[in-house]
């Protein structure tokens, strides 16, 4: 698309404002959770005002951490980022008063319980599970059944799930005093609320167990008590995993009621991702292949989507939110390789974008 065409069209959605609540991003581009596990005891390093500074200096709409434990038994690895204390508050206090000093760009927390895919080493000492007497920590999940290669997770008994109901309230006030604007729930990728949604990974007969509306039990009380806990006029998002792109998994139908269930309770948008629950997933991987998942749930639930995966292009960015798929587009890769990528669409494009006056 031409700058010239652009501008008889009117100006690129992709750098038009959008408003969550009292939040205001000043673009629709948003930096997905990726897990850096540099983290000092689940406290940010200076790793993280580096890495997550690069895209407040490159002027996206929110930069969300990556995912973030909300207690020491919620990591994946030693390495997670944590918010279970006032130190944890501070740590992330310094990307945020960054964020605030430098630029447009609102910052927001990912929160997490990583559930049955807990307590291995950070990725690249490659996943591999921590005995107890390595340091390893207790696995808690759905039910007593293992993500292959992990260990067997413990299934939460109902006062476990009062604790983790408690922690994730906490640590969204713990996001709240950082100075964080956004927070995004993790329902997807496997980890411990998408264990629960997942027919793969619940096997439980009680009132958690068996229908979709027993299996989105718990994940809708940890939102309940985070909207509780975080303040209203701040948006509240989930990230989900449609389905999980196996035989007998959870399904595109039954993450529509979910979504919907969590529109009815004040969620504040819906990111559209897929996978995780097993290896023997089966996913059509090419460039913005989760996409028509965010349309659907924005068509069907009504409800603001952000759209994720292997959207790289400006142009792909910009027709996804012209043709009204989703309202927000999630990066992952891309601006990894690019934390300048806003300054490029700008190029491509044509429109004004924030750029720091350090660099003017
Ligand atoms: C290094 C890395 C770490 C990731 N960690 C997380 C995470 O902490 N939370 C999450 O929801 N997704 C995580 N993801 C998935 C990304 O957020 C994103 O959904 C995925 O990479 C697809 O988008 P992309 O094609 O633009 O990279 C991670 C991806 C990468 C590459």
């Amino acid at each position: 698309m031409s700058v010239e065409q652009r501008t008889r069209e009117g100006p690129p959605k992709l750098f038009s404002e959008f408003v969550l609540g009292d939040v205001a991003l000043a673009n629709r581009v948003v930096l997905s959770s990726m897990g850096q596990h540099s983290a000092n005891d689940g406290i940010a390093s200076d790793w993280h005002l580096v890495h997550l500074g690069q895209y407040a200096i490159g002027g996206i709409g929110l930069a969300m951490t990556e995912s973030t434990a909300v207690s020491a038994n919620a990591r994946i690895s030693r390495g997670c980022l944590g918010l279970w204390s006032d130190a944890h508050a501070r740590g992330l206090a310094k990307v945020a008063a960054f964020f605030a000093a430098h630029g447009v760009t609102r910052l927001g927390v990912q929160l997490n319980h990583c559930g049955r895919k807990g307590s291995v080493t950070k990725r690249w000492e490659g996943s591999t599970p921590i005995a107890p007497d390595q340091g390893g920590w207790p696995v808690g999940g759905a039910s007593a059944m293992a993500y292959p290669g992990r260990v067997t997770p413990t299934p939460l008994s109902a006062g476990d799930m009062a604790t983790i109901r408690q922690e994730f309230a906490d640590a969204a006030g713990f996001a709240n005093a950082a100075g964080a604007d956004v927070v995004e729930i993790h329902a997807a990728h496997g980890y411990l609320l998408h264990s629960f949604l997942s027919p793969l990974s619940n096997d439980r007969t009680d009132a958690y167990g068996g229908s979709i509306h027993n299996r989105m039990r718990f994940p809708l009380e940890v939102f309940d008590a985070a909207r509780a806990a975080w303040p209203a006029g701040k948006p509240l998002g989930v990230r989900v995993s449609v389905t999980d792109w196996a035989a007998g998994g959870l399904n595109e139908e039954e993450t529509l009621e979910f979504c919907d269930a969590l529109k009815q309770r004040g969620c504040s948008y819906i990111c559209a991702s897929s996978g995780g629950t097993t290896p023997d997933q089966d996913i059509p991987v090419e460039p913005l292949y989760q996409v028509p998942f965010a349309a659907r749930i924005r068509r069907d639930v009504a409800i603001p989507t952000m759209a994720v995966g292997l959207i790289t292009e400006p142009a792909q960015a910009e027709a996804i939110l012209a043709d009204g798929s989703a309202d927000l587009v999630a990066m992952g890769r891309g601006l990894l390789r690019n934390p300048r990528w806003m300054s490029d669409a700008a190029d491509i494009l044509g429109g004004g974008i924030f750029r720091p006056p350090q660099y003017q």
